[in-house]
């Protein structure tokens, strides 16, 4: 009897075990899905509000709210330090390697509508990732939750944004920045795919297209580039012309689709990391995996495994709970 009643002790043990594991996964650490259910039940309607209709008024702000949450996310984690502005030029969002970032002044306007409403209490860093999250659902994308409770930093410095991933990076090293951020070479796939919305100005392709370092010292094209598609970037981006825009995804640009993976997989990638993921065996075969028709039906799923990257990613270095290094700012752009 003795002996049963342990077992029966055990079995329950080891199952709230197993389930405190298991919510501890579902949560995601200490963020969870609805975190604002009671403090700001309006919350996600509200940000979810101010990008519909900052996308209605213009489009192309959607693809840079999905970019801008990568470049929050992989510098220092996911704590709002790339909103913060001023301070002569020493603020993270000055670096080199946020060119072109935009988006900024809709999570601005997000946070206005939500300290008149809950005072203090939703962070920029969370409104980073919902406004992300609702940009992948209104430029067709998957629509999917996203565990929130995320404390801004009160930290922004000029150089933390050096270790971005950066279009030259070879393959090796945009899988150990990923991997510094505890993301798999899937991951790195599957979030470069975020490429099948959204353009990319001239700026971050001329090396490619005219001083791409070839054997024996010379600089000319990237050789990995058709003749065919080389002529057509040219055709488009002078050299030196740094600010005509093209899309990222040739031919789909503001579809979010699979389409990208078989640009990447016949040689029509736009940016040289893209064109990298096509250089080691292990990502060839998750560009390959998504890039069939076929997988549409019988899987893997692209928009559902995007979805899944896209919160991995949102969970990069949070700031939670009640810990003081972290605050909630009334204005995304300044600490309190
Ligand atoms: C793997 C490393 C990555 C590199 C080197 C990279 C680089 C770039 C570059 C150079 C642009 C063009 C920026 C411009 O001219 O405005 C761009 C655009 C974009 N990136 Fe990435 N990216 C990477 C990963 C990601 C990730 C992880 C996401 C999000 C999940 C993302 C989402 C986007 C989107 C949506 C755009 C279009 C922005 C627009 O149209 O304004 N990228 N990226």
């Amino acid at each position: 009897m003795a002996t049963r009643r342990r077992s029966i002790a055990a079995a329950l043990a080891s199952s709230s075990f197993f389930f405190l594991l298991l919510s501890a996964g579902l949560s995601h650490g200490q963020l969870q899905v609805g975190f604002y259910s009671q403090s700001c039940p309006n919350a996600e309607a509200i940000v979810a509000s101010v990008v519909r209709q900052a996308g209605a008024s213009n489009p192309t702000l959607l693809p840079a709210l999905i970019r801008l949450q990568f470049h929050d996310c992989f510098v220092r984690g996911c704590d709002g330090s790339v909103l913060i502005k001023g301070g002569n030029n020493k603020a993270e969002v000055d670096n080199n390697k946020h060119q072109g970032l935009r988006g900024l002044d809709v999570i601005d306007g997000a946070k206005a509508q939500l300290e008149a409403q809950c005072p203090g209490v939703v962070s920029c860093a969370d409104i980073v990732v919902l406004a992300a999250r609702d940009a992948v659902a209104f430029t067709g994308g998957p629509s999917f939750d996203v565990p929130t409770g995320r404390r801004d930093s009160k930290v922004s410095n000029l150089r933390d944004a050096d270790s971005l991933p950066d279009v030259k990076d070879g393959i090796d090293v945009l899988r150990s920045k990923f991997a510094a951020n505890g993301l798999s070479e899937k991951d790195l796939v599957l979030l470069s795919a975020a490429h099948t919305v959204g353009t990319t100005a001239c700026f971050f392709i001329q090396d490619r297209l005219y001083n791409f370092p070839l054997p024996g010292g010379a600089v000319g094209s990237d050789p990995t580039i058709p003749p065919g598609f080389l002529s057509e970037l040219k055709a488009r981006c002078a050299p030196g012309d740094f600010n005509t825009r093209l899309s990222l995804d040739r031919g789909s640009e503001g579809v979010f689709d699979t389409s990208i993976f078989r640009n990447i997989r016949n040689g029509f990638a736009v940016i040289g990391s893209d064109a990298a993921l096509y250089n080691a065996t292990s990502t060839v075969d998750v560009v390959d995996s998504y890039s069939g028709l076929l997988s549409t039906f019988f899987g893997p799923y692209f928009r559902q495994d995007f979805a899944d990257a896209m919160v991995r990613m949102g969970s990069i270095g949070v700031i939670t709970g009640k810990n003081n290094n972290g605050e909630v700012r009334k204005v995304c752009s300044k600490f309190n």
